[in-house]
């Protein structure tokens, strides 16, 4: 599959530890977080009830909890803190000219 960094949202309006929402053209959906430095993207939809995981709180390092009921996911990988075979799908990110940039496959 072939894939393609996509230009999102300026670093500017990302605030640390707190989830921005961007919605790219080809519909799909993301929360982005900043944690030290690092902007990581995941789809917006938490697997457990559909719900948008940018509202979610980061907990300790990397892990986010999704405000609903509470399932953690660790932002490096996507993975759910509980329950290995659970995740939300992540995106690598990467500044450019102060751009957030999410690799995605092409469409
Ligand atoms: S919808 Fe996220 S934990 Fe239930």
């Amino acid at each position: 599959m072939d894939f393609e960094y996509i230009k999102t949202i300026n670093l500017s309006q990302l605030i640390e530890r707190e989830g921005v929402y961007h919605r790219l053209e080809n519909g799909l959906e993301l929360a982005l977080f900043l944690i030290d430095g690092t902007v990581y993207a995941v789809d917006n939809k938490c697997p457990h009830m559909g719900m948008p995981l940018h509202e979610g709180a980061i907990a300790d390092k990397n892990v986010l909890v999704c405000r609903y009921h509470q399932w953690k996911f660790d932002l490096k990988t996507g993975i759910s803190t509980f329950a290995p075979n659970i995740y939300v799908k992540k995106y690598e990110t990467r500044i450019e000219d102060g751009f957030v940039y999410v690799k995605v496959p092409k469409y």
